[in-house]
């Protein structure tokens, strides 16, 4: 049993990164283990876990087991999990719930809980007391050892836990069953060293490790010769690539290399204000591969509460920031998070913050009230404002972010745009995004999945598009 310890995941050394580049292999003994049997994945929170997800998808394929989207009918049950909001614990347990029914009335289901929230010492601690039956828990560290814990598991009928509050490695050949066939996420960086004092990340995911260069130019090689049109590169800060690497390269280097590639089209995740180059910047706007599209979280407009959060730049310094980027890049949309109610957050710097949003004019922006994470910084502030005050705030931020969202979609109204058609829509006829990642509803024929196509944009809502192609 390993169990998580917030000390050692608090902790960063010089030590050097280990990098595991052997070919990922599981045992003969293990390969059938799961033959006859059905897993059902349950998957919470950001790209990164659900990049996660693929990679174990993939692990338990490669024992024999298949995928069911039918809860009734698995008989291994997994929960990746998200930590970043008291919520998405809210709904993970909410959720064990259910599970818990099943596993009375089919005692052989085996479950297991992994991702983030397997690496909070207090949810392994209610894991351990309160819900005996889980099977296993395993960590953000721990994805490739899954075959392993598994057949402890079903051998020793006791609750396993493998979670080490480790800074990490890099881990290359870990297989992956992409959930699509044209769009793939690409993970060049794992953990975070920013320690946003409000961010429980650096704590579940690890020290600042980025993947060389040549793996990842490998990967996406391979995705182009499989005929994927997309990537989005993964990373909780990808600004800071190859920081850490011993040979020197960055973002804008790991963007151009993409870029020669010559897939079509080419994202990244999440962005720093902090790191954001002006090299970054030129090789965005060299590029038509890679997208005029970019998502950088802004949290707060006010310097006070900005340097409360552990942020590292001002309001000056991020607005200096966006008009660049929208100086040179194109038709750059542009897209935020913001946190309201962070303790000591007064009218005066929410207003800041609304400064901002005006000021920027975003296509689109994720809003959250800041909840206190366990064991970070910013949950042992001082907090005066009421919920009532804060659900307030929220609504009138996010009654500007829609009028903004609006306004921005509304300019396309009457332009071809390239779509990148992924399927089917809620509607039957198809769906798929722009460069600048406008979600459209197309009407045309199946044989355009897969495809980029021009598009007529012959409607406008405020988070849709309507269009016919041309
Ligand atoms: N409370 C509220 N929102 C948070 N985020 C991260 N931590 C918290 C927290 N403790 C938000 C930030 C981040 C996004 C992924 O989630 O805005 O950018
Ligand atoms: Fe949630 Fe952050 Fe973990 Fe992603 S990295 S699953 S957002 S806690």
């Amino acid at each position: 049993m390993n169990l998580p310890n917030l000390k050692e995941a608090q902790k960063r050394t010089h030590n050097k990164i280990p990098f595991l580049e052997e070919e990922y292999e599981v045992n003969d003994s293990l390969k059938e283990l799961g033959k006859g049997k059905y897993y059902y994945i349950r998957t919470y929170g950001c790209q990164m876990n659900v990049h996660d997800s693929e990679n174990i998808k993939a692990i338990l394929e490669m024992m024999s087991f298949k995928e069911t989207d039918e809860l009734e009918k698995a008989d291994f049950i997994l929960l990746n999990t998200c930590a970043i909001r008291e919520n998405a614990h809210n709904k993970m347990f909410g959720f064990l719930g259910r599970v818990k029914h099943l596993k009375e009335e089919k005692p052989s289901i085996i479950t297991a809980i992994c991702g983030c929230m397997a690496q909070e010492e207090s949810v392994v601690d209610a894991l351990m007391k309160k819900y005996k039956w889980v099977d296993i828990v395993f960590g953000t560290h721990n994805i490739h050892h899954l075959p392993y814990i598994l057949e402890r598991s079903m051998a020793r009928q006791t609750q396993e836990i493998e979670v080490f509050s480790k800074e990490g490695e890099v881990i290359e050949n870990i297989p992956v069953k992409r959930d699509s066939k044209y769009k793939a996420w690409v993970n060049i960086m794992f953990g975070c060293d920013k320690f946003c004092t409000y961010c429980i990340v650096p704590y579940t995911r690890g020290k600042q490790r980025s993947r060389k260069p040549e793996w990842i130019v490998k990967e996406v090689e391979d995705l182009v010769k499989k005929g994927y049109q997309e990537v989005t590169l993964l990373g909780q800060n990808v600004n800071a690539y190859g920081k850490d690497l011993e040979n020197p390269c960055n973002m804008g280097n790991l963007l151009e290399m993409i870029a020669k590639t010559n897939i079509p089209r080419i994202r990244f995740m999440t962005s720093h204000p902090w790191d954001f180059n002006d090299e970054m910047i030129d090789v965005i706007s060299k590029y038509d591969n890679i997208m005029p599209y970019v998502h950088l979280p802004l949290q707060s407009g006010s310097d006070r509460i900005l340097k409360l959060m552990g942020r590292r730049y001002t309001k000056e310094e991020y607005l200096n920031l966006v008009s660049k980027l929208k100086a040179k890049i194109p038709n750059l949309a542009l897209t935020t998070d913001i946190i309201v109610g962070f303790p000591g957050e007064t009218r005066e710097d929410f207003e800041e913050t609304l400064d901002v949003v005006k000021i920027c004019e975003y296509d689109s922006a994720f809003t959250f009230i800041f909840s206190p994470r366990e064991g970070t910084p910013a949950a042992k502030m001082e907090d005066k404002t009421t919920l009532e005050e804060k659900n307030e705030r929220l609504q009138e931020l996010n009654e500007l972010v829609n009028e903004y969202a609006n306004k921005k979609n509304q300019e396309y109204l009457g332009k071809v745009v390239k779509v990148l058609i992924e399927g089917p829509s809620e509607k039957g006829n198809l769906m798929g995004y722009t460069e600048t990642m406008k979600l459209v509803n197309v009407d045309g024929k199946e044989d355009l999945i897969g495809k980029i196509v021009d598009v007529e944009i012959t409607s406008v809502k405020t988070w849709s598009l309507d269009g016919k192609v041309v």
